[in-house]
């Protein structure tokens, strides 16, 4: 599962979209004081891979952690106290395996909806015989509402977010406001939320959005446009080196709590 807005111009979720599931009551996180809560994905039924399969028996019942919608104790759950990074949106979890791999010394609170990519992930888990990846399958606004205190998390990864290219459905990205605003109080002082986009109305309005947020500061300033250099830490995907090389651009944000 790869951002796809270069490619072919629509965004993974897009043509699946089908207002009725989230405005389901029975749909999870379909909430009273959220009646209608705009979500920035949709549920799809995909094919698992048997890799993937036999990763979700095995790996699942130690590194896939259940929605409680309570208050986490993360250090019992990773058994150590080390800072911490959430990830929403994992996709296929190449990205986080491989920075999970060279950051030993961090610990890794993924978030991803899509079954199949949990299954992917897990399968990267057990091939690098990581140790510092825990997997929610969930909403991660619910996760950052419900599971994750304020000030406690060390950055935020956010890859490729679905850019919703139509205009109707801008209001389903997750770059908004309100989420900005949950985001920057579960960072710590000085903790780094990262995005990156392939699509760059996207790119803009991440800009306009994490510049207003009073408690975020941009790490590069404005004068040189905003964008940061891709930090060595994230893994050129195979899709953006082939875009890059057809002269497509990608954009990373990378902002700081004051
Ligand atoms: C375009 S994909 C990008 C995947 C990956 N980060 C990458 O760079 O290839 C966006 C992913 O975000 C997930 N997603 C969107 N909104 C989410 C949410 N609120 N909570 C958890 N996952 C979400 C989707 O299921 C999808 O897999």
């Amino acid at each position: 599962m790869e951002h796809t807005a270069a490619r072919d111009n629509v965004g993974m979720n897009e043509p699946a979209l089908n207002p009725a599931v989230d405005e389901d009551p029975q749909s999870p996180g379909h909430e009273a004081e959220h009646p209608r809560r705009i979500r920035s994905f949709v549920v799809r039924a995909g094919r698992m891979g048997t890799g993937q399969v036999r990763a979700l028996q095995d790996l699942g019942p130690r590194f896939v952690l259940p929605y409680t919608g309570r208050p986490t104790d993360w250090g019992s759950v990773f058994g150590r106290d080390a800072p911490r990074i959430l990830e929403i949106g994992f996709g296929m979890g190449q990205a986080t395996a491989a920075i999970a791999h060279a950051r030993p010394e961090v610990d890794f609170i993924g978030v991803e909806v899509h079954e199949p990519g949990v299954g992917a992930l897990l399968k990267l888990i057990g091939q690098g015989n990581l140790h510092n990846i825990r997997i929610l399958q969930h909403d991660a606004v619910e996760v950052l509402e419900h599971m994750v205190a304020p000030a406690s998390l060390a950055g935020v990864h956010i890859f490729f977010p679905d850019p919703w290219h139509k205009k109707r459905h801008h209001k389903r990205r997750l770059i908004q406001p309100a989420l900005v605003s949950l985001l920057a109080s579960r960072l710590c002082e000085g903790g780094v939320l990262h995005g990156a986009t392939d699509w760059q109305p996207y790119a803009q309005q991440m800009l306009e959005v994490l510049g207003a947020e009073p408690q975020l500061r941009n790490t590069v300033g404005i004068d040189g446009g905003g964008y940061a250099p891709r930090p060595d830490y994230r893994p050129m995907t195979k899709f953006e080196q082939r875009g890059i090389r057809l002269g497509h651009g990608v954009w990373d944000l990378v902002f700081e709590k004051v």
